[in-house]
């Protein structure tokens, strides 16, 4: 049953449960209607960047962590297969859950679970910090980017660790009993290396400093949490974190933050059907770059509470120019969303994407509906068009997922997307919820349209 009975999906009349185990799914198309228009209230999930590193992270304390706001999503499933496979026990409650570490006595992680999510690789740090051992496949590249480890390797081994990679498998052992604390310097704010050294650096003997560090929230939510268990943390969210090691955590209880991938997401889809949604909870701080953009191109932003966040779309939009950059900078996460939307704006726009080396594969998809899009290296010019039509398309990554519903809910005709496993990965309920402010999608399994 491993994969099914666990975290069943909330459910109201007009919210149909999804399996959470994607696997089981049959492969299905999602037929899009569109010229949408949406209106009401969505609400919006726990984020799923801080759920994967908080659920690495519980492997830390010997004792039970309660994580509540927990989305559901495909990769909280892989995530709690992961830790199932290292001995832990999980139960669930609604959108908590309790994840009972005591027994954590595996160090190899299964090379069948790593390449399926990349973030499982997170558990490196917590393993070695606890074990002083841990084996973990290296995740491989995924369709964005050929994602590299090397940042996350050389921070262990400046925290006292031997590693070697044999065999497609990442193998650290502590030098000593107890990592040590250790200064280190990224060359890259790289989410995933801050992450995992912040975590093994909470149990190490003495200071550890990580300069240059990521900045995202979801650090922040990952350091909060850590500090709920007792961990000494100081600097989450700057580009200097210092970590004070101590000897152990205790159990604690903590709520996710709100996704502010899937809030901008939902902001997107107010603006390219020329409708209004009101978002919410999100936190409007991590919303800035999303909403600066929004605001530049024409669309109304309004803040209704410091928790909830209004869009309203306009009959039209400027251009724009959009760089992926690190937090506090446009987030890579919703380069796809925006694209889909400068695609109906006026003018020439362009897109650049720095983060990943590969994360403009949606570009070819929207252009088969209609789009106007050159590609020059990493930069996209989008030339606005008055409307586009609905086609069938393939999604390639999650966020490329979510824009090409968004451009389906927008386009004249019918838009039919395969490639849903992607979809499921990220987004709790993306369709539902979308249906509940209006719009018309459903799924059917493939060839029976
Ligand atoms: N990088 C290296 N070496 C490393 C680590 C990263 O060269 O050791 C490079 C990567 O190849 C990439 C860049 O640094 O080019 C940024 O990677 P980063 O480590 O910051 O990303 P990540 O931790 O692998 C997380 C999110 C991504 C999000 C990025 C950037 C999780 C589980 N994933 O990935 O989320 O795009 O940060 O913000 O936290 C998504 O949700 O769709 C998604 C891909």
């Amino acid at each position: 049953m491993r994969g099914k009975d666990i975290f069943s999906v909330k459910q109201s009349n007009s919210i149909q449960p999804i399996l959470i185990n994607g696997q089981d799914r049959p492969e299905s198309v999602l037929r899009i209607k569109g010229k949408a228009t949406l209106s009401g209230y969505v609400p919006i999930s726990g984020a799923k960047n801080s759920t994967l590193a908080i659920m690495a992270a519980t492997l830390l304390c010997s004792g039970t962590s309660r994580v509540r706001n927990v989305p559901a999503i495909v990769d909280v499933q892989k995530m709690i297969d992961i830790l199932r496979a290292v001995g832990v026990k999980i139960t669930s409650d609604h959108n908590a859950l309790d994840i009972d570490a005591k027994d954590l006595s595996e160090s190899h992680v299964p090379y069948e679970l790593v390449n399926q999510m990349r973030a499982s690789f997170f558990v490196i740090g917590p393993l070695l910090a606890r074990l002083g051992v841990a084996r973990v496949p290296l995740p491989g590249g995924c369709a964005i980017g050929t994602r590299p480890v090397d940042l996350h390797v050389k921070g262990l081994q400046a925290l006292g660790a031997d590693v070697i990679i044999d065999q497609g498998i990442v193998q650290a052992y502590a030098r000593q009993s107890r990592l040590q604390g250790a200064k280190i310097y990224l060359d890259y704010p790289s989410v995933g290396a801050t992450e995992t050294l912040m975590m093994a650096a909470t149990l190490a003997v003495g200071e550890t400093v990580i300069e240059n560090c990521a900045q995202e929230p979801e650090v922040i939510d990952l350091a909060n949490f850590c500090i709920s268990m007792g961990a000494k943390i100081y600097g989450a969210g700057t580009k200097t974190i210092i970590i004070e090691g101590v000897d152990q955590l205790h159990s604690c209880e903590f709520g996710i933050i709100p996704d502010r991938i899937e809030a901008a997401t939902f902001m997107v889809a107010a603006a390219i059907t020329r409708s209004t949604i009101s978002i919410s909870p999100v936190i409007p701080d991590h919303l800035t770059a999303a909403i600066a953009k929004l605001e530049e191109i024409g669309a109304k932003v309004i803040l209704e509470s410091d928790r909830c966040i209004r869009v309203e779309g306009q009959p039209r939009y400027h251009h724009t120019h959009i760089e992926t950059l690190p937090y506090p900078g446009f987030p890579t996460d919703m380069q796809a969303q925006f694209m889909a939307l400068l695609t109906l704006s006026e003018g020439n726009s362009t897109v650049k994407e720095t983060v990943f080396e590969n994360r403009l594969q949606h570009v070819a998809e929207l252009c088969r509906m209609g789009a106007n899009i050159m590609l020059q290296g990493n930069i996209a010019v989008v030339t606005g068009v008055s409307s586009l039509c609905g086609a069938p398309v393939m999604a390639t990554d999650l966020r490329a997922s979510a824009a090409l519903v968004l451009a389906g809910l927008a386009a004249e005709g019918e838009t039919q997307m395969q490639g849903l496993h992607h979809l499921d990965r990220g987004y709790d309920q993306l369709e539902a919820k979308l249906r509940n402010l209006g719009a018309t999608l459903y799924r059917q399994p493939l060839g029976s349209e």
